[in-house]
């Protein structure tokens, strides 16, 4: 592409008068991944600024650098935009010809359920024999057969551009993707033309990058500021957040949750020994019947999941005909099994309300003792550890508070800040809580100590297989570590 076509999509001047024509290489916007011919784009982040790199960039080879102030004295032609991060996701949108214009582009977005309900609509629309493309959390699938391991919930915008680009040619006719609020209020998703948007819930997390739940909810409102002209709103307005955004939509608007008037209603959900019963009423036709995901919550996200594809044209008939063979996704209230005569679940809850969910949830699952183990990831929204604590002992008759993701934190000081919220619950209730911070001996001891019938929830790391420690990153598999134990304790997996 010549550097002049990029330059009229980006509305970008040069302070020196006409650009000398030349073919660009690719987009960057880390100076040390930057290849000759590329334009790298400055972008201001939390912790620092792309244009204390702008020199490094022109020594690699820069064609050009987009700033949002010139940078004197550095060897590069540099072109000046208003705000560098629309500028780089407008570019790419043209870099990559514009892909979420030629399929549909379902963005899901809230605090909890993204990656569940993603994976889900990504099935109701295989089921329909169309391919569909995802980008989030757990991982990205461009294409049959093209996963490849995932590092943020929502990428760059130069990354998503180019993901849609490829997932078109792996023949992808649809793409989903989890929209974070941290992507939304850096813009990475601008451009992209979404057909329908989702928004889950909004319940406190993420408030040391958001000053307050007022931004948080502004952040994820931006979502279905890029709806296309056909696009369609579903909002999960049991949430009051989600009723608050459902008032503002004036295109079309598809309601779920238990609420009467709901576009999908959710009329029952039993729990089975083995998965649950759930019933929905899709626009007044009643579907439903046994589904293989565990959880309460998992009502929310089917009948989100149901709402997009009916959004997206799949009539409910069809939607009746997917239920059942809808599966659990990674890590989201994931059974482990080596034939033990109780209950061992990995969940990825690490809000205080995904716990209250998770704990709630697998109480209906439980026939004897319900077992907590978690902890909380470090360099991350303090805030939320007492409450956690609180919430885990509150809700199950045993706690093991432990390890997460410490990161460049101290173990024992996240602990210790759980622990106080923990003292509080167990002081009013009389309950106990065992607390270790390596997180593969609190598995164990967890394990160790079942009786048949209880159920033990793992939570916080779900599909995660690695832990991020003080002294850097190790292999840690909750799954691989929890079968361990069980084979430890005589178990095998048949
Ligand atoms: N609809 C829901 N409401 C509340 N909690 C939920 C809901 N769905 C899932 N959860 C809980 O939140 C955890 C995370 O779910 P999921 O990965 O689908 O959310 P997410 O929004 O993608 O999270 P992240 O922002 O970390 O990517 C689950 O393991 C479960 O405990
Ligand atoms: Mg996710």
């Amino acid at each position: 592409m010549r550097l002049t076509t990029l330059l009229g999509a980006i509305g970008a001047v040069s302070p020196r008068g006409p650009v000398k024509p030349a073919e660009l290489g690719g987009l960057a916007i880390d100076s040390r991944q930057v290849k000759p011919g590329d334009v790298f784009f400055a972008l201001e982040g939390t912790q620092s600024d792309g244009h204390d790199y702008v020199q490094m960039a022109a020594d690699k080879g820069a064609l050009a650098a987009v700033v949002s102030r010139e940078v004197p004295g550095a060897a590069v032609e540099q072109f000046v935009v208003p705000d560098t991060r629309e500028a780089l996701a407008l570019a790419a949108c043209e870099f990559y010809d514009h892909p979420s214009l030629k399929f549909p582009l379902i963005g899901v977005t809230g605090t909890n359920g993204k990656t569940t309900i993603a994976f889900l609509i990504r099935q109701i629309l295989g089921h329909e024999g169309i391919i569909c493309g995802l980008l989030g959390t757990v991982c990205n699938i461009l294409g049959p057969d093209r996963r490849e391991p995932s590092e943020l919930t929502t990428m760059q915008a130069h990354e998503i551009q180019q993901k849609l680009a490829l997932m078109l040619d792996y023949g992808c006719r649809s793409a989903v993707m989890e929209v974070s609020s941290h992507g939304l209020d850096q813009k990475r998703n601008y451009g992209c033309c979404f057909q329908v948007a989702v928004f889950t819930n909004l319940t406190p997390d993420h408030l040391d990058y958001h000053p307050d739940m007022e931004h948080y909810y502004r952040a994820k409102s931006l979502l279905f500021e890029s709806l296309g002209k056909q696009g369609r709103a579903v909002i999960g307005w049991d949430d009051p957040y989600g009723a608050r955004l459902a008032k503002g939509i004036d295109g079309p608007l598809i309601t779920y949750g238990e609420r009467p008037g709901s576009s999908v209603r959710i009329v029952s959900w039993r729990p089975l020994p083995v998965g649950a019963e759930v019933e929905l009423e899709v626009f007044g036709k009643r579907i439903g019947g046994p589904v293989g995901l565990l959880g309460r919550f998992n009502a929310q996200n089917i009948a989100a999941a149901v709402a997009a594809g009916y959004a997206l044209g799949i009539q409910a008939d069809s939607l009746q005909r997917v239920l059942p063979i809808l599966e659990p996704v990674p890590g989201r209230m994931e059974p482990v099994e080596a034939g033990q005569p109780s209950q061992v679940l990995v969940d990825y809850a690490h809000t205080p309300d995904a716990l209250e969910k998770a704990l709630k949830a697998a109480r209906e699952h439980t026939h004897g003792r319900l077992i907590c183990l978690f902890g909380c990831g470090g360099c991350r929204y303090r805030e939320k550890r007492p409450a956690m604590g609180r919430i885990a002992v509150g809700l199950s008759d045993l706690t093991y508070i432990t390890s997460d993701n410490p990161r460049r934190e101290k173990p024992e000081e996240i602990v210790g800040q759980i622990v106080a919220g923990a003292k509080e619950a167990g002081a009013r209730q009389g309950k106990d809580f065992m607390v270790e911070p390596d997180r593969r001996a609190a598995i164990f001891s967890a394990v160790a100590g079942m009786q048949p019938g209880d159920t033990l929830l793992i939570a916080g790391k779900g599909h995660e297989d690695y832990q991020i420690l003080p002294t850097g990153k190790i292999h840690f598999d909750d799954r691989e570590v929890a079968l361990e134990a069980l084979k430890e304790q005589g178990y095998c997996q048949s």
